[in-house]
């Protein structure tokens, strides 16, 4: 499907690729163009380093979804990973000694499992629930008819998609060092404060959001309600990139039909001997890229030219938008 087609009917799009390629610039102007078009649109940055309100010229409080002013119909978030980890404590900063009120015992047989419980939240574990969050949001009811996503470079959304598996892993070793922890020190506990019990529904968070993840999993994997939009420049470099890249989305299942390649040096007689050259070399990667990606996997190509100035705000985006969108 033409990714107008994708703009007016499904209900998620995100943009993925390498950094600096034009990820942000084209979900912000695909996602002015569904607005435009008469679709709430939600469009949410979850790339840590933030560059959408820049893109949008308007400023985007963490984790606060923003009227975008003068655009009816379209709202932007980043997302704020630090935002919802304080129910999710309990996995963020693994201390169940200290949780359970019982620090200053490190000696005990136990450290072992703490340890390796520990070692169970890699860094980024803030990140992943934060894109949890977000993916238990879509699931939940709004009134957005479309999100668009503008992801972080490659490999950081792949993560998030096996976030499932990850999370029913940490579950699952939480649940087995509680019950330890429970039977060994229950009665020390209680000893110590004075029978109370601590309040601690980090499992029932976690099997709640885990089961949110599962249905959007079932969202992201429905060619009717999802499409994976791959921003590519035309280098060597780049094309191996993608090929990986959609490697990791057919396993993931993630429907892809369009690829753009931004960011062409156009045949203008102006070209220096400088802009030749590379526009050469772009060419030639570009009938390899037509061939691949085009022929052989039946993509959709989309060629956007370099433009003499950066894309930023309404009226360039929109510009952009002429090539990305509406060729006609
Ligand atoms: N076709 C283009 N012509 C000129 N500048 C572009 C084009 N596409 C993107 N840019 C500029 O390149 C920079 C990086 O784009 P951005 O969308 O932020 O990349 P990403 O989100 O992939 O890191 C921005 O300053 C943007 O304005
Ligand atoms: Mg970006």
């Amino acid at each position: 499907m033409e990714l107008k087609d994708l703009l007016l009917n499904l209900k998620m799009i995100m943009f993925g690729g390498k950094g600096g390629v034009g990820k942000t610039t084209c979900a912000s102007s695909s996602a002015i163009w569904a607005a435009e078009h008469g679709r709430n649109t939600l469009i949410i940055s979850t790339d840590p380093a933030h560059s959408l309100g820049d893109s949008l010229g308007v400023e985007l409080p963490p984790g606060v979804p923003t009227p975008i002013e003068g655009i009816s119909n379209l709202t932007a978030l980043e997302i704020d990973p630090k935002a919802n980890m304080a129910e999710f404590q309990g996995i963020t900063s693994v201390n169940p000694m200290e949780e359970m009120g019982l620090s200053g015992m490190g000696d005990m047989p136990l450290m072992e499992d703490m340890q390796e419980f520990s070692s169970l939240s890699p860094p980024g574990i803030d990140e992943a629930l934060a894109f949890a969050k977000v993916l238990e949001f879509i699931e939940t009811e709004h009134d957005y008819d479309l999100i668009v996503f503008d992801t972080a470079p490659t490999g950081h959304t792949l993560r998030f998609l096996s976030l499932p598996e990850t999370l029913s892993g940490w579950i699952g070793k939480l649940l087995k060092l509680k019950l330890k922890i429970g039977k060994l020190f229950g009665a020390v506990k209680r000893m110590f404060t004075g029978g109370e019990k601590k309040k601690d529904n980090t499992l029932e968070l976690l099997e709640k959001l885990n089961s949110s993840i599962l249905n959007a999993r079932d969202d992201l994997i429905n060619p009717n309600l999802n499409s994976f939009v791959i921003v590519m420049i035309s280098e060597e470099m780049a094309i191996a990139e993608t090929g990986r890249l959609l490697n990791e989305l057919v396993k993931y299942n993630i429907p892809v039909s369009n690829i753009v390649v931004n960011q062409l040096y156009e045949d203008t007689r102006e070209l220096c001997d400088f802009c030749k050259s590379r526009r050469e070399m772009q060419q030639r990667n570009l009938s390899k890229i037509k061939d691949i990606f085009g022929e052989k996997l039946g993509k959709i190509l989309i060629e956007i030219p370099l433009f003499k100035e950066e894309i930023r705000e309404y009226y360039k985006l929109k510009e952009l938008g002429k090539f990305l969108i509406n060729k006609d």
